[in-house]
């Protein structure tokens, strides 16, 4: 087969693993294998490279992705698609893997509608595809705020403030709610959780009115202002209140094994189903066991808030 790969969307931790796997698994059937470069944007403008082995050698550990990413909102019109469509056939290319979030599904699943044999991966840190227990790239993020909480713990505690750390993740609360339940945090705030300001100030009052030396609230962005926050807890709880937002530290740096070993799996479930012939799929990961679901349900499904773990922290917190 002639397969094109892309990345697309906001880039995650472990795309550079998952490029490799499909390259080398396709090589390794017979396939060619085409990097596409910056997405949906970059297929549309012809960026298009046959890989050898060689060119996905020494990415493994690497973080951000070798293709470039772009996010491409004019790829919802069907003249924009039809110049992608264009290119792939200008080059032979009969199906494309393409990594990344909904956004990157949304576009695969258009291009299949087209009849490009399709299949998306799930590359993104905010674990929101409800098709997979978990996206390639997570698992960094996830380790990359842990660090970054952990330290903010320490001063929080020197100076006996209140910290409170926003993490990304769009619309999940994924990342709030592992990093917090990983690093103590004493709040998690999650669009699962709901916020309720006037019991979140209550409560920190009543922490600082016991003694506790510092409080961590660890909070999903798109919530709240973070930092007017931090003012109001600092006029009614009687802590110093700072608030961090992480940013964009949390897309970048060395994927983690467990990223490595989903996309290399992931990489190669693809290849393996593009020779079933089996496309406009997703593929993930549930309970541990590779599975594919079409796109369109998957984009679909929601994703149901972790019951256990929110048990966890009503205990634990
Ligand atoms: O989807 C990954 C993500 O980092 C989200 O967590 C965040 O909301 C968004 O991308 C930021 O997007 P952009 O890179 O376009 O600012």
């Amino acid at each position: 087969m002639r397969i094109g790969v892309l990345t697309s969307g906001g880039d995650a931790p472990g795309m550079n693993a998952t490029i490799r796997a499909v390259v080398r698994a396709g090589i390794a059937n017979g396939d060619t294998v085409f990097g596409i470069y910056d997405g949906y944007r970059g297929l549309i403008e012809g960026k298009i490279q046959e890989f050898t082995r060689k060119d996905v050698s020494e990415i493994l550990n690497k973080g951000g992705t070798i293709l470039g990413t772009a996010r491409l909102p004019e790829f919802k019109y069907e003249q924009v698609r039809t110049l992608a469509i264009r290119q792939l056939q200008k080059n032979d290319i009969e199906a494309l893997i393409c990594i990344g979030g909904d956004g990157t599904y949304t576009g695969a699943l258009r291009l299949h509608e087209m009849g490009i044999k399709t299949i998306g991966i799930p590359g993104t840190i905010d674990n929101d595809i409800a098709s997979s227990d978990f996206t390639i790239g997570f698992s960094t993020a996830l380790n990359t705020a842990c660090d970054a909480i952990d330290k903010l713990r320490d001063t929080s505690s020197s100076h006996q403030r209140c910290s409170i750390i926003e993490v990304m993740g769009r619309h999940c609360g994924d990342l709030a709610l592992y990093s917090g339940i990983c690093c103590g945090a004493e709040y998690i705030i999650t669009n699962d959780t709901g916020f309720n300001k006037d019991e979140l100030l209550a409560n920190l009052k009543a922490n600082r009115l016991a003694g506790r030396r510092h409080a961590i609230v660890v909070i999903s962005e798109n919530i709240t202002d973070v930092h007017q926050l931090a003012k109001e807890v600092e006029i009614y709880s009687g802590y110093e209140c700072r608030a961090t937002i992480l940013g964009y530290i949390q897309r970048g740096g060395t994927p983690t094994p467990e990223d490595r070993l989903l996309a290399a799996r992931l990489g190669k479930y693809a290849v393996d189903l593009l020779h079933e012939g089996i496309t406009g799929v997703a593929v993930g990961v549930i309970k541990n066991e590779l599975h594919y679901t079409p796109i369109d349900k998957a984009l679909a499904m929601t994703n149901e808030p972790n019951v256990e773990l929110h048990k966890l922290i009503e205990k634990i917190s």
